[in-house]
Formats: C-alpha cells, structure tokens, sequence
C-alpha cells in the first residue's frame, strides 16, 4: 500500500534570534497609537491607527529579513516571488482572545511573537478540510475515534517568544481566552506578489 497526502497546507515556523531590530520594533510598537480590535475583544492594536509597521526606515533591515523567510515559503511551494505589504501589532492582555478569521487579499501571511509570557494561548488552525467532510468529522468523534495529524479538526502551535509563524492567508486562525498575566505582543504582516 502507498499512501498519498493530497493537498497539504504548508506552514513554516522560524525562531528569530533577539537582536537590535526586535527591540527597535517592541519600542516602535510600544509607541505607536492603538485602537480597541473588534476580532481581539477590544485589545488595542494598531490595526486602525497603523499597517505600516514595517515600513519604518529603522525597520528596513528586519523587513528585509522577514522577506527573505517569506520567500522561502514561496519557493517550497513553487510560487513567485513575494513582497509584505501591511503590518500591525496587536497586543493580548489577560481574558483577550482572537476570533477566527482570515486575512483577504494577502498569499501568506506572518505572525512574529515579540513577547509570549509563560502560559500563552496557542495560534489555533482550523482544517479547511471540515466543511467538506460529511461523514468523518462528527460520527468518528461520536464513537470514540483517535484524533491525529490525519483527520484533526484544529492544529494548535503554541506561541512562544521570538517565533515567527508563516501561513496561508486563506487558513482560519484565531486563539482562545489568554489566561496569563502579561501581555502577549505580535507583529502580523501579510503579502502579495512582488512587482516584477
Ligand atoms: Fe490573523
């Protein structure tokens, strides 16, 4: 017997070493005016005040980083080139969560953790495969079946400081209530493709 995975979705995690561009970019976000973010509980981000994050000219070095993980994503999956095009921050405090949802108009898309206190709620994914599932999804958990990388319903990655996540702009995510002290800050950013 052979077996073929169809149709994966492809996800990529990154550590990012703390350095002078990640503290430039919590102090940068630190100052940066927020507003209340309907999909976070009312969290402040800077989603209505700011998606230009990046295109801080102190920020031209980090951004050229984070391209180049992008387009790493591009090529394992055989896509052209990329470029990010907005970028936000967003800031989770204790009894905040983030609403399923996903980012149109962008390929992939980025999430880098500059702060995850202990205890940080998990990126949750949820797999497009569900709603096209008819039997599997509610009769195989009914009866007791095991749940595996084959047939789960939500991928959980946990967030951890300094980790960048990058994935499909079209894949549903969100988190569940945060049930930590601090606050945990990410920088989004999405893409499109890069003018030739
Ligand atoms: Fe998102």
């Amino acid at each position: 017997m052979k077996q073929h995975l169809l149709f994966p979705t492809v996800v990529h995690t990154h550590y990012i070493e703390p350095s002078s561009n990640t503290r430039l970019l919590k102090d940068i976000i630190d100052r940066t005016a927020k507003k209340p973010h309907i999909l976070l509980e009312s969290a402040p981000s800077t989603y209505g005040t700011t998606q230009t994050l990046l295109n801080n000219p102190l920020l031209a070095e980090f951004k050229r980083d984070l391209t180049a993980i992008v387009n790493d994503w591009a090529r394992s999956l055989d896509i052209c080139p990329l470029e990010i095009t907005n970028s936000w921050a967003n800031i989770l405090g204790p009894g905040h969560r983030i609403d399923y949802h996903r980012h149109p108009r962008s390929v992939v898309s980025g999430a880098f953790y500059l702060s995850a206190p202990e205890g940080s709620i998990d990126l949750e994914f949820r797999n497009p495969l569900m709603p096209m599932k008819q039997m599997e999804s509610f009769v195989w958990e009914q009866i007791g079946g095991g749940v595996s990388f084959l047939n789960e319903s939500v991928h959980k990655i946990p967030c951890e400081e300094n980790l960048l996540i990058i994935f499909p702009s079209w894949l549903e995510h969100g988190s569940t209530e945060t049930n930590t002290t601090s606050e945990r800050i990410t920088l989004s950013f999405n893409t499109y493709y890069r003018d030739k």
